[in-house]
């Protein structure tokens, strides 16, 4: 298995171009599902999760031709068998991201119900309950979701938390029943958006997207399109932290500032700088420490639990206290544990996590638990002192197109060493 190395104590200096939104581009793949003619997404970021997700497209009998630079060509005629089998769920649970569209528009879906998780509990119920109200005849069996129904019926869904991939299931399967489906505390999240907006492109009919009450008034078909996937804000964030860990200046391009606001005030309390164009943003440090933050993780526009762990890297070399609460996930402080090794001063109460900056960091081997928390020891290790080889990047490359070429064109001492 492959490994990082990283030899810290670069400021990071420099430019860097972000990535389509890998937690858009999943929901519109899935959603490619509901379309009755060819689909074509551009801005498709080259990583491991959407490998899986194209993956599990084929073996359904979708055509999927990907061109130059991930430019990714859906044909969902030819899909033949409604079912994701456990060995791609268990890889990666967005997979569940196909279970509503394939019910709206096969009427069946044998889904592989996603197991436990490295991060919390992470039941679909709120999916299932959704798919329930509109008609869906649903039981589980042998480990799988096995959902029936005829023509699924518009309802009014309130749901029980605001959750994202919850949304975006509901709202595509409404996007095909008969009648008005309004779902109510529903997520906000940018990628919610992405995803409506590529649905309207189809020819559906979703208002709303953006605020917590989705109006979406179900079509006989929808048709193919082109769409261009949102640039990824949590890679836009953690390039951001690399620049403020290090005292470097960071600047990313090709992203959606207004999509950051939670971020950048959290990097501005830590110190930083901040300059905001229309598609750029860039964080000067001006070499200084960073200042610690406290950090309370909520749906968006609230502060991402997925920028979590990185402040938690930066807050261990910082000035001063910072407290993070983690209130989305009940297991995603294993980061925690491993800055730890890296001298990190942190004390862990239930989801609390309080840190003390330590003035260095020092490099020791680490192991990558999720692809947040992967991320957060990248981080680590630009700034400890030594060389920092982190294990099981395979977590990383989920959710990050090339970041250790991204890093390096930064200044960065890092290398991927084959295990
Ligand atoms: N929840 C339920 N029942 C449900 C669904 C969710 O209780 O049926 C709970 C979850 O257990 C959790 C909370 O609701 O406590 C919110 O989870 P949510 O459903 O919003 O998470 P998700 O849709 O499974 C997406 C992202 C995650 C991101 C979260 C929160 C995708 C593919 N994944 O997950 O991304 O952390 O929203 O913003 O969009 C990542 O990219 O590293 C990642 C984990």
């Amino acid at each position: 298995m492959d490994k990082l190395q990283i030899q810290g104590g670069v400021a990071l200096e420099g430019e860097v171009r972000i990535s389509g939104a890998k937690n858009a581009a999943l929901p519109i793949l899935a959603g490619t599902l509901l379309a009755d003619g060819p689909v074509t997404v551009s801005n498709v970021p080259h990583l491991q999760d959407v490998t899986t997700m194209i993956e599990l497209l084929g073996r359904m009998g979708v055509d999927v031709t990907i061109g130059e630079r991930m430019h990714v060509e859906v044909d969902p005629t030819a899909l033949r068998e409604p079912y994701a089998p456990y060995e791609l769920v268990k890889t990666m649970r967005a997979s569940i991201l196909v279970l509503g569209p394939l019910v709206a528009r096969c009427g069946r879906a044998d889904v592989s119900l996603p197991g436990g998780c490295a991060i919390g509990a992470r039941p679909v119920n709120i999916h299932v309950a959704g798919l329930q109200a509109m008609g869906a005849d649903i039981h589980i069996e042998g480990g799988y979701i096995r959902a029936r129904a005829s023509r699924l019926k518009g309802a009014r869904l309130v749901l029980e938390t605001v959750t994202v991939t919850g949304t975006e299931n509901l709202m595509m399967a409404a996007a095909l029943a008969a009648g008005e489906t309004i779902i109510e505390n529903a997520a906000r999240e940018p990628e919610v958006v992405d995803l409506a907006n590529f649905i309207n492109s189809m020819g559906g009919k979703i208002r709303g997207a953006g605020t917590d009450t989705l109006v979406i008034e179900g079509v006989e078909r929808l048709g193919g399109t082109h769409h261009d996937v949102l640039p990824d804000r949590i890679e836009s964030g953690t390039y951001l932290v690399a620049g403020a860990i290090t005292g470097g200046r960071v600047r990313i391009k090709n992203t959606r500032p207004d999509h950051l606001d939670a971020v950048l005030a959290k990097l501005r309390d830590a110190g930083a700088t901040i300059a905001v164009g229309d598609n750029w943003v860039e964080l000067d440090m001006r070499g200084r420490r960073p200042q610690s933050v406290d950090i309370r993780t909520a749906p968006y526009p609230a502060f991402p639990t997925d920028m979590q762990a990185q402040f938690a890297a930066l807050d261990t070399v910082a000035e001063g206290v910072g407290t993070i609460v983690e209130t989305i996930f009940e297991n995603r402080f294993m980061h925690m544990l491993e800055m730890r090794r890296l001298g990190a001063e942190i004390r862990l109460e239930g989801t609390t996590a309080i840190i003390r900056g330590v003035p260095k960091l020092t490099a020791a081997p680490v192991m990558a638990t999720d692809l947040r928390a992967s991320a957060s020891l990248v981080l680590a290790g630009l700034v400890a002192d030594g060389r920092t080889d982190i294990e099981r990047i395979y977590h990383i490359d989920r959710g990050y197109e090339t970041i250790e070429e991204k890093l390096a064109q930064l200044g960065a001492r890092i290398r991927r060493v084959p295990g």
